[in-house]
């Protein structure tokens, strides 16, 4: 008997996963079904992610064991696709030193699988298509079915900032945004299916609508989403700084659906390495929109992204971003050693910084954030907090876990089928990552 299974593997951001279900879906809609391992698929995928060299490592890795199960069945077919099959050359080079792999896609084609994969079958041979550049937004894609409470929604694809340091624009294209009326039908329909958060996602939320004639805006997009009914929350992410309109304050306090959370990447706390990485603000202007944030939503929670070592940052820029960290006090940052991506300025510039050092700068900026983090949490203890419950506890399955409107994961002790509910939980005890309470 043949398998009827496929097995994705997804690497990268939430767009990537978002873009894997759609995977899933077509190969659900071609008959095939999702299978718990990859022995048991006849078709495996990689979803690829190219942002650091540290996910490309990993991946190469992986695409090279898939060798195993082709060598097993001859049958099986394997694929790769995604961000990092879009730089120059890279398909070439897989196509060279990996004969077993049948299918090589990009991100633009992502809807062209179900054909890919027919081909592969009729023809025996291997299909190459990735596009170079983006088409038009593909709203045809499979109908969701979604487990659990919480969905991802593409708002809208690509990027036009081009960071110095960045890959994503080459292998994501321009900005594209989609129709609020599509948006909005699926968001109800994951309601239906049970959702009662989504998370909105896009590379620069704040520029959602502005490709559009006439456009459109982010805030109005919010207020759109916050009227579908049985939706109990909305998250939105990557908001960028330069772009930030306070305009988005009011919207976000006029849609009550909408979590008093951002996550604002600053990348860096210098002057000099802000305007290297083409990041459009100051740090003076990051600060004063912290602070207007802060004003109109006292209690919001605040995360970014931070990457260590990027060219040419001296020991005092390096400062500059610890000293930002003390005053804007963000409740987590996730941070990252700057990776040399080709094709991008920063890969050509001087004055690389050395991995000794990035990693000797990152433990004291880990160190510090750790600290702030709890502290964060700490000022919580005796307050109650709103959570939507999720499910057991990973680590403690006797419990249940969900999030607060700050996004912070929350232990408690409950039944099972408070999951999908809004519960009030009083912190009891706070650690740098998690908070434990009791249902009130
Ligand atoms: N569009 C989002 C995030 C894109 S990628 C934004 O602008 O914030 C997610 C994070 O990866 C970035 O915020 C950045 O911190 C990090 N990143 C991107 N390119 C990188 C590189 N070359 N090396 C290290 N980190 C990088
Ligand atoms: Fe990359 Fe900058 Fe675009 Fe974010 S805004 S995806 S960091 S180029
Ligand atoms: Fe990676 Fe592509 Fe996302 S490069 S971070 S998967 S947009």
């Amino acid at each position: 008997m043949t398998k009827r299974g496929y097995f994705i593997y997804t690497f990268g951001c939430q767009m990537n996963e978002r873009d894997s279900e759609s995977l899933a879906g077509f190969l659900q809609q071609m008959g095939y079904d999702k299978a718990l391992a990859p022995e048991d698929a006849s078709v495996i995928l990689i979803n690829t992610c190219c942002v650091r060299e540290s996910a490309e490592k990993k991946i190469l890795g992986r695409l090279g064991e898939l060798n195993k199960y082709k060598k097993e069945d001859s049958n099986v077919i394997i694929g790769i696709g995604g961000c990092m099959v879009q730089q120059p050359g890279m398909s070439e080079k897989i196509r060279n030193s990996y004969r077993h792999v049948d299918i090589i896609f990009g991100t633009h084609n992502l809807h062209q699988l179900p054909l890919l994969i027919e081909q592969c079958h009729q023809s025996k041979n291997r299909v190459v298509d990735v596009w170079d550049s983006e088409g038009e937004v593909v709203e045809d894609l499979p109908e969701r079915t979604v487990e659990g409470i919480k969905a991802h929604v593409t708002i809208m694809y690509g990027c036009n900032n081009y960071c110095s340091y960045c890959i994503v624009p080459y292998v994501r294209g321009r900005e594209r945004s989609r129709q609020p009326k599509d948006i909005v039908a699926e968001v109800e329909n994951l309601v239906r299916q049970g959702v009662k958060e989504v998370t909105l996602l896009g590379q620069n939320v704040n520029s959602y609508g502005k490709d559009m004639n006439p456009p459109l805006s982010f805030g109005a997009l919010l207020q759109d989403v916050n009227g579908v009914e049985g939706l109990e929350r909305i998250r939105f992410t990557t908001s960028h700084p330069k772009d930030f309109d306070p305009t988005l304050i009011e919207a976000m306090a006029r849609a009550p659906k909408v979590c008093e959370q951002i996550h604002l990447p600053v990348q860096a706390g210098s002057n000099a390495v802000l305007e290297a990485m083409n990041r459009g603000y100051k740090r003076e202007d990051y600060i004063e929109l912290i602070a207007k944030i802060r004003q109109a939503l006292p209690n919001v929670a605040l995360t970014t992204d931070l990457i260590i070592g990027f060219p040419g940052e001296r020991e005092e820029d390096f400062n500059d971003t610890l000293d930002l960290l003390e005053k804007v006090r963000f409740d987590n940052a996730f941070t990252f050693l700057y990776s040399r991506r080709s094709g991008t300025p920063a890969a050509e510039m001087e004055n690389q910084v050395s991995d000794e050092v990035k990693r000797e700068r990152f433990q004291r900026l880990l160190q510090l954030q750790n600290k702030i983090s709890l502290e964060h949490n700490q000022k919580l203890l005796g307050q109650v907090v709103e959570v939507l419950v999720e499910g057991p506890s990973k680590t403690n399955p006797d419990k249940l876990t969900g999030r607060s409107e700050g996004n912070k994961i929350v232990v408690f002790d409950g039944q099972p089928d408070l999951v999908g509910q809004l519960v009030s939980v009083k912190i009891e005890e706070a650690r740098t990552w998690t908070l434990l309470g009791q249902i009130l």
